[in-house]
């Protein structure tokens, strides 16, 4: 509603203006329908100020079991807290952006009491705040809370001396400077965390009987001045079935997980940021971006019924200014608390073909897979044919000869380019794969047939007639007529 003077007119102004007759209407309707239309204004500090607006209402906004207070500053929350008289609220949330005043650690302290006090199920408590003095604030135990999501700004705090969180299923703790591993014991029923690492240690322990998915998401440390010691998350939680990793930080972060090793569904880890990729090969600037794993329904050759099957992706990426790898791409496959891969998707994001060492490697740790599918990289045009400007080393990958993938029947190669490396590759694969069924090559749309390579790929396809080959889509035998 607009006023002709501009301002905004709130809906409950609307009604008190419209005169006697309006507020009357309102206020005729139950309590129980008041709180509702209360609750429907999101901001219980609005509904305050609206309560002093219709007088009826005035007392009504205490009774509510949701409370949310965004940016009200600490006083006024500490008064509209003190007047809140549902004993036991469904959701409470407070928003305290401070910015120009630090908050001290037992206003946060004295804040939190009160908020425990109404015993809320569902916490958010949100405070963008310095303390320059560093004192942990004291965090109460909220015995009824389910749900406690607490983002505190480069803060910490003491956990209550005794008692347990013993309801809680659902923890978010963002940028505050908490040790997990005192914080869990804690919590006998957490189904669900997610944290920004945001630790002092170097590493910390995940250690839950009942945690089923936990997200960790890995941030530049604000006071870490130089200092590149890798940051390590030790993870026992046999039930686990979902885990995310993502870094954005300076460090290499990793990840490892305790016997008995849980039976994790999905699986991620994304290294956004360029320092913190450390899975590589030495003499190779191929790094690990994006390594997960999921299960996908497969129907494989000659059956019916699909079934499920875990599938392994990684993406790797070029740049020429990394430095040397921590771990083989081999190693960090063979580290996931999972194994027993049926389809292996690699994909390869560079400027030049020199990929074979990232294949192959990689290749040894998923030797059951039945399914292999490679996104080799992208170059711009015929011209640019990395032919020109490369030569590799084919000892690199040879003495890959004696492994053997008996299980892999299926494999799918897109952007694969006409020149020796690729085509070496791709016999390669063909001798380490001896019960290959179908083998599908996508080559780049400038490809012509006249291409010396073109034959070389058809000897290789052609050589092996049980198996089924396709070159962009079509069989192997009208391609070369
Ligand atoms: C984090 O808090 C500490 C005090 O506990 C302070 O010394 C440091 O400067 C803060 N860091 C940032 C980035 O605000
Ligand atoms: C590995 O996965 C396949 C399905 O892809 C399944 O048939 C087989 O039993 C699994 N083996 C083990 C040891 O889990
Ligand atoms: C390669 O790394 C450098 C230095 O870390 C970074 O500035 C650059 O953006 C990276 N290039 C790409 C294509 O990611
Ligand atoms: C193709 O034939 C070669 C030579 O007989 C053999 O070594 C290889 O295992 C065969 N590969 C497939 C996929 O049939």
């Amino acid at each position: 509603m607009q006023l002709r003077s501009g301002r905004r007119l709130r809906p409950w102004q609307g009604a008190a203006r419209r005169g006697r007759g309006g507020e009357d209407r309102l206020s005729a309707l139950p309590d129980a329908v008041l709180l509702l239309v209360l609750a429907r204004l999101g901001s219980t500090a609005e509904v305050a100020r609206t309560s002093a607006v219709a007088r009826r209402w005035r007392p009504l906004w205490t009774e509510l079991d949701v409370l949310v207070f965004r940016r009200v500053d600490p006083d006024t929350l500490a008064g509209l807290l003190a007047r809140a008289r549902h004993p036991n609220l469904r959701r409470l949330e407070i928003q305290i952006s401070r910015l120009d005043l630090p908050l001290l650690a037992w206003q946060m302290s004295s804040l939190l009491r009160a908020a425990e006090e109404h015993n809320p199920e569902e916490l958010v408590f949100n405070v963008a705040s310095r303390d320059y003095l560093g004192v942990p604030f004291q965090l109460p135990c909220f015995a009824r809370a389910t749900s406690i999501n607490l983002r505190i700004w480069n803060r910490s705090f003491a956990l209550p001396p005794a008692g347990s969180f013993a309801r809680l299923e659902r923890l978010a703790l963002s940028l505050c400077c908490v040790d997990p591993g005192e914080f869990l014991p804690r919590c006998p029923r957490l189904r669900v965390l997610r944290m920004d690492c945001f630790w002092t240690q170097h590493a910390v322990d995940v250690h839950s009987a009942s945690l089923q998915e936990l997200v960790l998401n890995d941030m530049p440390q604000p006071d870490a001045a130089g200092d590149t010691t890798p940051r390590r998350v030790n993870i026992a939680a046999p039930m686990l079935r979902e885990f995310k990793l993502q870094t954005f930080g300076d460090v290499e972060m990793m990840a490892s997980f305790s016997a008995p090793a849980p039976m994790v569904e999905t699986l991620s880890f994304r290294y956004f940021a360029i320092p913190c990729r450390a899975i590589g090969l030495p003499d190779s600037q191929l790094r690990v971006m994006d390594l997960a794993t999921e299960m996908e329904l497969r129907s494989r050759n000659g059956q019916l019924d699909p079934v499920r099957v875990r599938v392994l992706s990684m993406v790797v990426v070029f740049n020429a200014s990394y430095e040397d790898a921590s771990r083989s791409f081999a190693e960090e496959i063979a580290g996931l608390p999972v194994s027993n891969f049926s389809v292996f998707k690699l994909d390869i994001r560079s400027m030049w073909h020199d990929f074979g060492s990232v294949v192959f490697d990689s290749l040894k740790a998923v030797n059951s897979i039945q399914r292999l599918q490679l996104v080799l990289p992208q170059t711009m045009d015929r011209f640019w044919s990395p032919r020109r400007y490369f030569d590799y080393d084919p000892d690199d990958w040879t003495n890959n000869e004696d492994i053997s993938f008996p299980n892999l029947e299926e494999m799918e190669v897109e952007r694969f380019h006409l020149i020796d490396h690729d085509l070496d590759v791709l016999e390669m694969l063909f001798t380490i794969a001896p019960n290959l069924k179908t083998v599908r090559v996508q080559l780049p749309g400038w490809v012509s047939q006249s291409d010396p390579g073109y034959q070389q790929l058809c000897n290789i396809l052609g050589e092996n007639t049980s198996v089924e080959c396709y070159i962009n889509g079509r069989p192997l035998e009208e391609c070369e007529e």
